[in-house]
């Protein structure tokens, strides 16, 4: 049964403000299990040192479990390659270093594609990008949550496109993006494909070889890991082209007086030292989904998303936003009467943990005309009693203002 995943995560049995916690801000963290925080700590206990430094037993321990945990991604993501797999801080530090690495091919006459569901990890680096470089910065327009591919081909077909950056799954309206098309569309004109997993790897998985999606980014927090810890995934060919936008140890091949060689993938995009717990806590996470039942998971994620809707849909004064064809564990919503801060900020007082603002996402907002939301998300162990105590909660906020 579902219940079985809850027992893992102490957390949930917490009270809060004197009720029990009913955790639906899964979209901006999830919850670690005990199984991931016990292998951290173990980690810290029997085998901290630095990585690939030394020859020591402990580094090649921390050097060990860091490799396999490369290797256990690269095939939990269907990479061709563990070289594919590079470590980085999370979604944000991976986009930014596509952006960055890919520079010098946007140049004047040029464009990159986003839409308008990004956040803002994958709408602010590329604009940044071309105003820097003179390139067009085109956005591909959702309607209520939607987008159209045939609305993207026009874009691509106007214009000398060199990237198109879309998210796999929006934080704002869970609508699902179609990335193997979108890459095929881009291929077919030329671009790279480059898309922002962030919310995408736990809820819907990602087969990057099967996908054709040339650039794949994710953090670690959003998928039962610990924070300060990303993925970016990228094919070979691509990444070794690459411009390293980091540089400093580890990633180097001679350093010169005047210049400097770098090294092979991966590590010609890891400089520093990594956040070696991190990744063997993302690699403790990756065992937990595939150990307890991924694909039942992921149905009773979707079971629980419709069930949200449907209530909300049915709550006097509750209105969702947007309506997209295929949605992922996330659902925006207003409440008549009240503000987006005021309604997470009571919800908290009856114990539910919801996200209100503008969620990193403003141009998404402003596509369905409205300056915040509130927005509840779940995962694997939430219940269809934590989206009832939500439904309840807003009922008597309703009822206390009056409504
Ligand atoms: C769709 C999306 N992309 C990127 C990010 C950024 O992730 P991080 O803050 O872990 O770098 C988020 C975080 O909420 C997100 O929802």
């Amino acid at each position: 049964m579902a219940g079985k995943w809850r027992r893992d995560f102490e957390i949930l049995d917490d009270t809060v403000h004197g009720h029990a916690l009913v955790y639906l801000d899964n979209a901006a963290t999830t919850q670690m299990p005990r199984q991931v925080r016990d292998r951290i700590a173990g980690y810290y206990a029997h085998e901290h040192a630095n990585v690939h430094r030394g020859v020591h037993y402990l580094s090649e321990r921390a050097t060990g479990a860091l490799e396999r945990a490369r290797s256990h991604v690269s095939a939990f993501i269907g990479a061709a390659h563990p070289e594919e797999v590079v470590f980085t801080d999370g979604a944000t530090d991976s986009l930014n270093m596509v952006a960055r690495g890919l520079s010098d091919i946007i140049e004047p006459g040029t464009a990159v594609v986003v839409s308008d569901l990004e956040h803002h990890s994958n709408f602010v680096p590329w604009q940044r990008l071309c105003a820097e470089r003179g390139a067009e910065f085109l956005i591909w327009r959702s309607h209520d949550g939607r987008l159209s591919l045939s609305e993207l081909e026009a874009l691509l077909a106007g214009h000398t496109v060199k990237v198109v950056a879309v998210t796999q799954v929006s934080n704002v309206t869970g609508t699902v993006v179609p990335v193997t098309d979108v890459a095929a569309l881009a291929h077919r004109f030329g671009s790279i494909a480059v898309a922002d997993g962030a919310q995408g790897i736990l809820h819907e998985g990602m087969d990057a070889s099967a996908s054709g999606i040339d650039l794949y980014a994710f953090s670690a927090h959003k998928m039962l890991g610990p924070t300060g810890t990303g993925v970016l995934y990228g094919r070979r060919d691509l990444l070794e082209s690459l411009a390293p936008s980091r540089f400093g140890g580890g990633m180097v091949g001679t350093v010169g007086d005047s210049e400097t060689t770098f090294g092979a993938l991966p590590y010609r995009l890891e400089a520093g030292t990594p956040n070696i717990s991190g990744i063997i806590g993302l690699d403790a996470a990756i065992s937990y989904l595939e150990e307890n039942g991924l694909d039942e998971m992921r149905a009773h994620e979707r079971e629980l998303t419709a069930y949200a809707v449907e209530r909300l849909e049915a709550l006097d004064g509750v209105a969702v936003l947007g309506h997209p064809e295929l949605r992922s564990s996330i659902v925006s919503f207003e409440l008549a009467g009240a503000s987006a801060f005021d309604v997470a900020f009571m919800l908290d007082k009856l114990g539910v943990a919801v996200r209100s603002g503008h969620h990193c996402a403003q141009p998404a907002l402003r596509s369905l005309g409205v300056d915040s939301t509130v927005r509840a998300s779940v995962a694997p162990y939430n219940e269809k009693d934590d989206i009832d105590a939500l439904c309840d909660g807003l009922a008597r906020i309703r009822k206390m203002l009056g409504s």
